[in-house]
C-alpha cells in the first residue's frame, strides 16, 4: 500500500495534535466530526457530535462508532452499501482504502478531502467535507472518477453516510402533499431500514422534504437532548435511509434516489455528487433549525441580508383574470395599504393560444395584448406611479401542448418518440426537456428577454406544476437515458448559473404548485419559497412550522388571503391572519378591494408595524415554545434579535374551549440578565381585551423560566408582543 499522503495546507489549531495522525478532525465552532482514515486503510467515522478537544476522549472513552465513512458493496457490505459501481471489466467489488488527506482553510472557510482508492483498479472516490468558521454546518459530499479504459458504471452514490451511536432514536421530518405541506412527522427508528424519498422528478419536496432531525436520546425535544440534522442541497430524486443495525447503530444515508439513475461514468469525468448538510445540536430541534438559519443566511440565500418587500400577488384576487384594469387597480389599494411590490400571477400571456385556463400556453411568453395593451412596460409604469416595484410570474421549464412553442419543438419535451406525452395540469401540461443545452437556452432567454426589455421587473414568481412523467429524453444519447433525472437538474442550475451571474438582483420566488420545490439546491438561486397554496391562516401554521424548521423566515412567504379562505373556506379574523403571515416574509394574496374600510386601516397599520419587527423576523433567531403540533389548543414562537435586544413574541388560540386549563406563555432565547418593555403591536383597535403587561418592564429570566398569562380566551384571538431590552 501506498503511503499516506497528509497534504496539510492548513490546520486548526486546536487539530494541530492529529497533523501527523491518522485522524481526520472536521470542526466548526460547535462540533465536531472525527475520521480515521489511515493510508492503505477503510476510513471510518469515528464521532460526530459536540467539539471535541482531541480524539484521546473518543479513544480513551471507547465510545467512537468506528464504521466505514462510505460503505462500498462487494466484498463486505453488511449493511446497506452507500456506494456501488461495476468496472469496466465486468467485475461488480469495490474496495475504498484512503490514498491521500487535504485539508485546507482560506477567508473562513476549511475543505477537508480524503481521496480513496480501489487497490485493484484506478477509481477513485473522495470524501468532501466543507466548514465554515462561523457556522455550525458541515456540508458532506463525494467526488468519484476513475482511469479505467471504458465507462464506470455507478449504481449507487449517496453523498455521505452517517453512522449513529446506539440510543433512543427518533426521526423528525415534513410530509404532506399540495395544499398541506410540510407537516411534521415524529416516529421512534426501530430496527430495520426507514427511507424517505422522493420521485417527483421536478418538485422534490412536494411530499417529503429532504430534510431530517434525528434526536439521539429519546422522544424529540424542542429545547433539550442531541440531535443529528441534515437537508440535502439538490432539486431532484433524493433517498434518505435511516438503518437501525443488529449492533443498534443508526446507519443515515443520503443521496440522489439511484433507481433509473444508473450513472455511466467515462473517463475522465469527475461524478459529483449533491451535498448534504449536516447539523448538530446539544439543545433539542431549536438549536438545529437555528444553525441551519444562520448559516442558510451567511453561506445560501442570495441577498439573505437585505428586507424583503411586502408584496401583493395577483392569484387568489384575481386568478386568471389578469388584465390591466383590475392590475392597475390592485396595485393602486396595494399601494395605499403602505405595499411594497405586486406580483402579476398566472393568466398575462400567450398570442396564438391566450392564457385563461391550465389547457394552454405554456411557453408563449408574449404578452397577451388584448388582456394587457399596454405590455409590461405600461404595468410597470403604473408601478412605477404608484411608487412600488413589479414584480411577475412565470413557469418556464413547462409547456401545453396547445402552445406554439410545443408546435415548434416537439422534441423539446420529455418524452418517448414511441408513445403519447404523459400531460398534467389542464390535460395539456409538458415538462420540457432540460438536459438539452437549446432548451436550457430557451429557458433561460425567457428570463432574459422579460428583463432585458422590462429592466424594471424587481421580482419573479418561478412556478413548476408537473412532476418528470416520462422517463425520456429526445435529446440524450441511448446509453444516457438512466441520465435524465440527474441531467435534467444540472441542466437547471445551469440557467439559474447564468440568470444569477446577469440579474444578481432580481428577488426570485420558487414555486411548485406550492411548496414543492423547498430544499437549499434551489435556495441558492431564489431568494425564497412559496410555502403553500393553502392560506388558510390555522393550517398556515402547521405548515409554516415545518418550513421553518429548516428554512428560515426570510425565505417563507406567507400571504393574507380573503375570509372565508379559498381553500378550506374557513372564516378567521384579519388580525389572526395578519399575525401568522407576519412570521414570515409577509404579503397578501386577495384583491385588497374586497376589504372593508376598517379592515383596509387595519392592513395599512398592520404592514407598518411588519415594517417595524421585518429585521427581527427576516434576520432574527427564531425560538418555538407551544407547538400547534402539540395538540394544546394554542401555538406561540418568537424571533429574537442575534444580540438579543429586540425581540417579538407570537402566540395563538387555534380553538378555544370554555375553562380549559390556563396555558403560561414562556419566553426563549432571551438575555436573562436583561430588562425588556413588552409593548402589545398589531392591536385590534376594536379589541376590549387588556394586555397586563403593556408597557412594563420584565427580566429576561422571569419571561424564560416564569413566563405570562395571556388574554387569548377565544377562538383565534392572537397577540404580538414586542420586547426591547431597556438596559
Ligand atoms: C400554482 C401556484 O402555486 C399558485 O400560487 C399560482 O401561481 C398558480 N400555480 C398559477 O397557475
Amino acid at each position: 500500500m501506498k503511503k499516506l499522503k497528509f497534504v496539510l495546507l492548513f490546520l486548526l489549531s486546536s487539530a494541530s495534535a492529529y497533523a501527523q495522525s491518522e485522524y481526520v478532525h472536521i470542526t466548526t465552532p460547535n462540533t465536531s466530526l472525527v475520521l480515521y482514515a489511515k493510508a492503505g486503510e477503510t476510513p471510518q467515522v469515528l464521532y460526530y457530535g459536540a467539539r471535541v478537544a482531541g480524539v484521546d476522549d473518543i479513544l480513551n472513552s471507547g465510545t467512537g462508532i468506528w464504521y466505514d465513512a462510505m460503505p462500498a458493496f462487494g466484498t463486505s457490505a453488511f449493511n446497506e452499501p452507500a456506494v456501488q459501481a461495476t468496472h469496466a471489466d465486468g467485475n461488480m467489488s469495490l474496495v475504498l482504502a484512503v490514498e491521500q488527506v487535504a485539508q485546507q482553510h482560506n477567508n473562513g472557510v476549511t475543505t477537508t478531502g480524503v481521496t480513496l482508492k480501489d487497490p485493484a483498479y484506478p477509481f477513485y472516490l473522495k470524501l468532501c467535507y466543507k466548514t465554515y468558521d462561523d457556522s455550525d454546518v458541515i456540508e458532506a459530499w463525494t467526488e468519484i472518477r476513475h482511469d479505467e479504459k471504458q465507462p464506470v458504471t455507478l449504481h449507487r452514490f449517496a453523498s455521505c453516510f452517517l453512522p449513529v451511536y446506539p440510543g433512543d432514536h427518533w426521526l423528525t421530518r415534513l410530509e404532506g402533499f399540495q395544499l398541506n405541506e410540510s407537516n411534521i412527522i415524529e416516529e421512534p427508528l426501530l430496527r430495520g431500514t426507514k427511507m424517505v424519498r422522493n420521485r417527483d422528478g421536478v418538485r422534490n419536496a412536494q411530499c417529503s422534504n429532504p430534510s431530517f432531525m434525528v434526536t439521539l436520546d429519546g422522544r424529540p425535544s424542542e429545547s433539550t437532548g442531541n440531535v443529528i440534522a441534515g437537508t440535502m442541497i439538490w432539486s431532484g430524486n433524493y433517498k434518505l435511509l435511516f438503518t437501525t443495525d443488529y449492533a443498534n447503530v443508526l446507519n443515515i444515508s443520503a443521496g440522489i434516489d439511484e433507481q433509473g439513475s444508473q450513472y455511466r461514468l467515462p473517463r475522465g469525468e469527475t461524478f459529483i455528487t449533491p451535498t448534504v448538510a449536516l447539523t448538530f445540536s446539544q439543545r433539542g430541534k431549536g438549536q438545529a433549525t437555528r444553525n441551519f438559519h444562520s448559516w442558510a443566511r451567511k453561506h445560501v440565500i442570495p441577498a439573505s441580508d437585505k428586507p424583503r418587500d411586502i408584496l401583493l400577488n395577483s392569484w387568489e384576487g384575481v386568478y386568471f383574470d389578469v388584465d390591466q384594469q383590475v392590475m392597475n387597480e390592485m396595485m393602486g389599494e396595494f399601494a395605499a395599504l403602505g405595499g411594497e411590490l405586486f406580483v402579476m400571477d398566472d393568466g398575462w400571456f400567450g398570442d396564438k393560444y391566450p392564457r385563461n385556463n391550465g389547457e394552454t400556453s405554456l411557453g408563449d411568453w408574449m404578452v397577451c395584448k388584448q388582456k394587457l395593451p399596454e405590455g409590461i412596460e405600461g404595468l410597470v409604469r403604473s408601478a412605477d406611479d404608484k411608487g412600488i416595484r413589479f414584480g411577475i410570474w412565470i413557469e418556464p421549464e413547462m409547456a401545453n401542448t396547445r402552445s406554439e412553442l410545443y408546435e415548434k419543438h416537439p422534441d423539446w419535451v420529455l418524452r418517448h418518440s414511441n408513445r403519447e406525452p404523459q400531460t398534467g395540469r389542464g390535460g395539456t401540461q409538458v415538462v420540457l426537456d432540460l438536459t438539452n443545452p437549446a432548451v436550457q437556452d430557451h429557458v433561460f432567454s425567457v428570463v432574459d428577454n422579460l428583463l432585458t426589455a422590462n429592466p424594471r421587473i424587481a421580482y419573479i414568481k418561478w412556478d413548476a406544476n408537473m412532476a418528470l412523467a416520462d422517463y425520456g429524453s429526445p435529446y440524450l444519447p441511448r446509453d444516457r437515458q438512466s441520465h435524465i433525472f440527474i441531467e435534467y437538474h444540472r441542466g437547471l442550475q445551469k440557467v439559474l448559473e447564468r440568470i444569477r451571474a446577469k440579474y444578481p438582483d432580481v428577488v426570485m420566488q420558487a414555486c411548485a404548485a406550492g411548496g414543492g420545490r423547498a430544499n437549499y439546491q434551489l435556495l441558492k438561486y431564489f431568494n425564497e419559497c412559496w410555502t403553500s397554496d393553502d392560506t388558510d391562516a390555522l393550517q398556515r401554521l402547521y405548515i409554516q412550522w415545518g418550513y421553518g424548521s429548516f428554512f428560515p423566515a426570510n425565505t417563507m412567504a406567507c400571504h393574507v388571503s380573503a375570509s372565508p379562505n379559498h381553500q378550506s373556506g374557513r372564516i378567521i379574523p384579519l388580525k389572526f391572519r395578519f399575525d401568522v403571515a407576519m412570521t414570515g416574509r409577509l404579503g397578501m394574496e386577495m384583491h385588497p378591494k374586497t376589504l372593508t374600510d376598517d379592515e383596509k386601516a387595519f392592513a395599512r397599520a398592520a404592514i407598518e408595524t411588519y415594517k417595524q419587527i421585518r429585521p427581527i423576523v427576516q434576520q432574527g433567531d427564531l425560538y418555538r415554545m407551544i407547538s400547534p403540533y402539540d395538540a394544546r389548543r394554542t401555538a406561540s414562537l418568537m424571533y429574537v434579535a442575534p444580540d438579543k435586544r429586540d425581540a417579538v413574541f407570537f402566540a395563538w388560540q387555534m380553538e378555544y374551549f370554555l375553562r380549559q386549563p390556563t396555558v403560561r406563555y414562556f419566553m426563549d432565547g432571551l438575555d436573562p440578565t436583561a430588562q425588556y418593555r413588552l409593548t402589545e403591536i398589531n392591536k385590534d383597535p376594536k379589541s376590549k381585551r387588556e394586555f397586563a403587561s403593556e408597557g412594563k418592564t420584565v427580566s429576561g429570566d422571569y419571561l424564560m423560566t416564569r413566563g405570562l398569562s395571556l388574554p387569548l380566551s377565544r377562538e383565534f384571538a392572537s397577540i404580538v408582543i414586542r420586547l426591547e431590552r431597556i438596559n
